[in-house]
This record gives C-alpha cells, sequence and structure tokens, in this order.
C-alpha cells in the first residue's frame, strides 16, 4: 500500500488506544516530547492587546486556552509528583510532592489506569477563549482544541513506541482540588496516559471485527 511508504502516514497508522503498561515508567525525554508536541511555543503574533504564543496546534484567536498538568508516578529522571508544563519555557514546575494521587480517582474510577507511569491532565482556562469569542462559541473552540492537542500527543508518544490513551471521563472535583483550580471558568476537558504498552490485538491498519 502506497501510504505505507509515507513516514507520517505510517506514523499516524501506527497510533493505537492500549491501556496496558509493559513496564513501569516512561522516560523524561519521552514525556518531554508528548508535552512539546502537543503544547509546545513555535512562534508569536499580536493582536490589539499584545503579544501572543503561536504553538503546535492551532488555537482559536489564538488565545491558547490549555494548561497541561502531568501526573508523574513512574517517569524515570522526574521526581514522582504532580507537575505544571511550563508551555513557554518547555519546563515542568513541581506543585505538590506530598499527595501522589491514585490515577483511576481522577479518571472516573477506571481501574486499568493504575498500572500507568503517567497521566496528562488537560485544563481549558475558559476566560481566555471567552475573551474573544460569545459563549457557545467559545465553548466549541476550546474543545476543538483539545483534539488538536491530543492528537499531537498521541501521534509523539507513538513515535516512541507509547501508546496514549485518551480519557474524557475525568473526575472533576477531585481533579480540581488537586490542581488547585478554583474558578468556574477552570475547566478538566481532556486526559491522556502514556505507557509502553503490551502488544495489543489490533496493530496498525488491521480490522476490529
Ligand atoms: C474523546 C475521547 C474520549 C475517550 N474516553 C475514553 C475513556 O474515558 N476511557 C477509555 O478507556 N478510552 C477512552 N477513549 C479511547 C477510545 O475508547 C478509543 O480511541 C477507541 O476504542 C478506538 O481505539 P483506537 O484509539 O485504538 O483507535 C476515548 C477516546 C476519545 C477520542
Amino acid at each position: 500500500m502506497r501510504w505505507m511508504e509515507n513516514e507520517l502516514l505510517a506514523l499516524m497508522a501506527r497510533r493505537r488506544t492500549n491501556r496496558t503498561a509493559a513496564v513501569p515508567t516512561i522516560t523524561a525525554r519521552q514525556l518531554s516530547d508528548c508535552l512539546f508536541a502537543g503544547m509546545g511555543i513555535t512562534g508569536e503574533t499580536s493582536n490589539c492587546v499584545g503579544a501572543l504564543p503561536l504553538g503546535m496546534t492551532p488555537s482559536g484567536g489564538a488565545r491558547n486556552p490549555y494548561e497541561a498538568y502531568v501526573v508523574a508516578l513512574g517517569v524515570d529522571g522526574l521526581e514522582p509528583g504532580v507537575y505544571h508544563y511550563s508551555a513557554a519555557d518547555h519546563d515542568l514546575g513541581r506543585i505538590s510532592a506530598n499527595h501522589l494521587p491514585k490515577i483511576s480517582d481522577l479518571v472516573g474510577g477506571q481501574d486499568w489506569a493504575d498500572a500507568m507511569p503517567c497521566l496528562v491532565l488537560l485544563c481549558a482556562r475558559l476566560d481566555r477563549t471567552m475573551w474573544k469569542y460569545d459563549d457557545a462559541n467559545a465553548y466549541r473552540v476550546v474543545l476543538i482544541e483539545a483534539g488538536h492537542i491530543g492528537q499531537n500527543m498521541m501521534l509523539a508518544a507513538t513515535r516512541h513506541g507509547l501508546s496514549a490513551c485518551p480519557t474524557a471521563a475525568l473526575s472533576h472535583t477531585a481533579i480540581k482540588r488537586l490542581l488547585g483550580l478554583d474558578r468556574l471558568t477552570d475547566a478538566p476537558i481532556y486526559a491522556l496516559t502514556l505507557s509502553t504498552p503490551e502488544p495489543g490485538p489490533h496493530p496498525a491498519g488491521q480490522s476490529i471485527n
């Protein structure tokens, strides 16, 4: 098949959701690349009030509503803890090391998630996008952007031989408490676990039925 000769298409075709962890850790480099793929800053533009970052994914009005947080339980080279990702600095800042949450408690009780070395949480600051768009439009724009970010992270994970399992089943109250988000306009939207998967039954291009 001709598409398999295209490196990018072949990578896209290899992406698969796999909820297993063959080993208990991923590397800091793998995590770093996934975060940069989804959230990295690569340029700058401006509007009537000042400079705005341009990133690896498109953002309505360049308002960049997402903040990424990492629950790192098994990342080689990184102390276990809860971190905030600074896209501007491409760096992680630890929020908390005292309380390491059970990942399943953050993703609606999904037990498989407790074997995962790492969870990336995408939380929207809705007010950033609401500055430019009216209510319903702002909501739509913000949700669309989660898909862009998540897909880039999944592809970077795939490139590293990881699986990034997306989940929209989020325990909003637990996440907001963990991250210290207390405003109505702070909204956990999407999350991805990262792991080196056990070989799955449905490799790329293979039908599920
Ligand atoms: C928006 C969204 C939400 C999802 N939520 C969950 C989830 O809560 N739990 C889960 O195990 N998988 C979740 N998934 C993963 C899907 O189950 C998975 O993508 C689907 O089975 C297709 O498999 P594939 O990703 O390997 O193509 C979600 C996927 C998307 C796109």
